[in-house]
C-alpha cells in the first residue's frame, strides 16, 4: 500500500500565519513526524520549536485524533569547509535524517495512516524536508506526498516593513550569510539573506547599504530594525539579544539593498 504524506508549510512561527489550505491539510494527518533537534544535539532552545509546532496542532486541528512522533535529529557536522565540502556535509546529514525518519515510519506508523511533516515557513526555501522525503522514498518506503506552501519569513519581513523586495522590474538574490560576501562581490545589489546568525552584513565593504531586518517574525518576541547599515548595526545586535532572551531562540532574516546615490 502506498503511504500518503503531507508536507505542510506552517509559516515562520506564529500560530496565526497558516493558510486555510494548511489548516485543512493538518486536519487530514494521522501522525506528525517532528524532528527533535534538542534531544539529539543538546541544542538549547530548540525544544521550544517542537512546543510551537504542538501548539499549532492544538490550535488548528479539530479534536485530538492524531499522534506526534518525535524523531531525534542526527547531529550535524558543522566544521567549516569549502563550498563543495559543505554540499557533501549537508547531503550526508540529509541521508542520516532520512534513515531516522524511515525507522520512525516503519516502527511507529501504519501504512494506511496519513503522515504529516510540519515545515517551518515555506518548504521551498532553505528547508530539507522535500529532499529528505525523496530520500525516504529511495530507502524503499512506498510513499506519495504533496507539498502545501506556507508563508515564508521573508514574506513576513516584507509585510512588517511594508516594503517591496525588488526595485521596479529588478532582480533579487536570495542567499545565506555564508555566501553574502561572494554574492556582493559578484555584483548583487538587492539581497534577501537567510541563516546569518553571525550578521555577516556587518563585514560588507562600503557604507552604501540599506537594511530591513527582522527577528522571530510572527511571534511575541518579534523585533524589527531598518535603516542605513552602518548606522543600525548596534540596534540590530541589541534587538537580536532581546529576541533570544524573550523566546529562548532567535532567527533573523533581512533585505539588503545598495542605497541609491543622491
Ligand atoms: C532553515 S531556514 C528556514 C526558512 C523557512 N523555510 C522560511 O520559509 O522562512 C531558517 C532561516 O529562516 C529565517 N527565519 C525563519 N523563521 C524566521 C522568523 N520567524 N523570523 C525571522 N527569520 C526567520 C532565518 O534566516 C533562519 O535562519
Amino acid at each position: 500500500m502506498t503511504r500518503k504524506a503531507l508536507l505542510i508549510g506552517i509559516g515562520p512561527g506564529g500560530p496565526d500565519q497558516l493558510t486555510v489550505e494548511a489548516v485543512r491539510a493538518l486536519n487530514e494527518v494521522d501522525v506528525f513526524l517532528v524532528a527533535d533537534k534538542e534531544a539529539a544535539a543538546g541544542r538549547e532552545g530548540t525544544g521550544d520549536l517542537v512546543a510551537l509546532r504542538e501548539e499549532i496542532c492544538r490550535r488548528h486541528i479539530t479534536g485530538n485524533n492524531y499522534r506526534i512522533v518525535t524523531v531525534p535529529d542526527p547531529p550535524r557536522d558543522r566544521a567549516p569547509v569549502a563550498d563543495h565540502g559543505y554540499g557533501r556535509q549537508v547531503r550526508d546529514w540529509h541521508a542520516a535524517r532520512a534513515r531516522a525518519y524511515t525507522d520512525a515510519i516503519v516502527k511507529h506508523t501504519r501504512p494506511d495512516e496519513v503522515l504529516g511533516f510540519l515545515v517551518w515557513g515555506d518548504p521551498s526555501l532553505y528547508d530539507s524536508t522535500i529532499r529528505v522525503v525523496e530520500r525516504i522514498r529511495s530507502c524503499g518506503v512506498d510513499l506519495d506526498y504533496q507539498v502545501i506552501p506556507g508563508v515564508s519569513s521573508v514574506q513576513l519581513l516584507a509585510a512588517r516593513h511594508r516594503i517591496v523586495l525588488n526595485r521596479i522590474g529588478g532582480p533579487i538574490t536570495v542567499t545565506t550569510g555564508r555566501r553574502l560576501g561572494t554574492d556582493v562581490a559578484r555584483g548583487a545589489d538587492t539581497l534577501v539573506v537567510f541563516l546569518d546568525g553571525c550578521l555577516s552584513c556587518a563585514e560588507l565593504p562600503g557604507a552604501g547599504w540599506d537594511i530591513w531586518w527582522g527577528a522571530n517574525l510572527g511571534t511575541a518576541s518579534e523585533e524589527l530594525v531598518a535603516g542605513r547599515l552602518g548606522e543600525v548595526m548596534d540596534a540590530i545586535r541589541a534587538a537580536r539579544k532581546r529576541a533570544k532572551a524573550a523566546q529562548g531562540w532567535v532567527m533573523d532574516v533581512y533585505l539588503l539593498r545598495r542605497a541609491a546615490v543622491s
